[in-house]
């Protein structure tokens, strides 16, 4: 059975209790509140517990996820889950979901697609209930990026932090309104260098002394001012491609959830768009990025908060490493 749309029909998201403040940052390394927070918007972000695993921020996040979509674990069909910090490559991170979830019926996997993987996710997922494959998913952005942080350098450190979101998706019924009424996704590869894990991989497998001494198991950053710019552009890109791909136009959005990279990036690109910071969802000075995971967070505060309500328009969009950028318009 194919069907026209789907929809979601529940969010969650967790943060772990840990939080590292600006203040905290200033102990460490040569910078300061000041400095952070006029060039981020951040202002603190979350760490999770030595003990705790991607896995288990994603756990927390989806329970609340599946109850608002009154499903339970053993009911769910696939769990695709967006990450770059999974607890193991192999297992990958979305099995380990599956096994705490005990959602033994599931098929699981992981997308890696950076800052913009909660966007590709769900489009893996709406293909799946398109088609008729599965009958309904959960879709997770789940990080530890504060583990993949080099806290010497001072210009990517104080950016990441971690935390995990989810969202359950099932078809729309016919005459539904609500659903995701347009996904676009990109892919630069060829720009890789600039926002890179290098080490884990098999240029750096296995792992020696010499990798580790080099740092090449931590995020790197090259040129951020450069993939500042990218950023803006490819945000405000994304966001028209989704409206124009669903016959809107911006003006018709009622919310805007970007990845939360950089407050300034958000606020350039409400400039470009010539849309109101009254429309656009922030969790950055709260959470900082959690790459894959803002996105959905910010989705679930929205909803938990009562900003988002039935039949508004909500605008995803997102840019990261890779490097891969999109945008989601979802009928609420
Ligand atoms: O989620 C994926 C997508 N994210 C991105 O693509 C990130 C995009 N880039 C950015 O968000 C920003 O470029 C950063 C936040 C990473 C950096 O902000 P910036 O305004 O581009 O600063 P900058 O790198 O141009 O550095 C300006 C100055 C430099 O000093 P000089 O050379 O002007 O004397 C840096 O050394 O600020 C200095 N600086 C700092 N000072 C205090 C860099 N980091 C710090 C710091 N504290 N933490």
């Amino acid at each position: 059975m194919t069907t026209r749309r789907v929809k979601i029909v529940g969010t969650g998201s967790y943060l772990p209790e840990g939080v590292l403040t600006n203040h905290d940052l200033e102990k460490m390394i040569d910078t300061t509140d000041e400095w952070i927070y006029t060039r981020t918007g951040i202002k603190e972000r979350r760490v999770a517990r030595p003990d705790e695993n991607t896995s288990d921020l994603a756990f927390r996040a989806s329970l609340p996820a599946l109850e608002a979509a009154g499903l339970s674990p053993e009911d769910l069909d696939l769990i695709v889950m967006a990450t770059i910090t999974p607890d193991t490559h192999c297992p990958c991170g979305a099995n380990w979901l599956q096994a705490k979830l005990n959602a033994s019926k599931a098929v699981t996997f992981d997308v890696a697609a950076a800052c913009s993987g909660f966007i590709f996710a769900l489009s893996v997922a709406e293909q799946y209930l398109k088609n008729g494959t599965f009958r309904n998913a959960l879709v997770v952005g789940a990080e530890i990026m504060t583990r993949t942080v080099d806290y010497t350098d001072r210009s990517s450190c104080i950016l990441w932090g971690d935390g995990a979101g989810a969202a359950v998706v099932i078809p729309a019924s016919d005459g539904d309104e609500a659903g995701v009424l347009s996904i676009c996704l990109h892919t630069d590869g060829a720009n890789g260098e600039n926002l890179l894990l290098p080490g884990g991989g098999s240029r750096t497998t296995p792992i020696s002394h010499e990798s580790v001494d080099k740092k090449l198991h931590y995020l790197r950053m090259i040129e951020a001012n450069r993939s500042f710019k990218v950023a803006v552009n490819c945000f405000a890109d994304a966001c028209l491609e989704a409206v124009a791909i669903a016959g809107y136009t911006i003006d018709d959005v009622d919310h805007i959830i970007p990845h939360q990279a950089n407050a300034r990036i958000i606020q350039a690109m409400a400039k470009k768009l010539n849309v109101s910071m009254d429309k656009v969802v922030m969790t950055i000075e709260r959470y900082g990025n959690s790459s894959s995971a803002t996105v959905p967070i910010a989705l679930d505060d929205a909803v938990k908060s009562g900003r988002i309500r039935k039949g508004d328009l909500v605008l995803l969009t997102a840019f990261g490493g890779g490097l891969t950028w999109g945008g989601a318009l979802i009928r609420w």
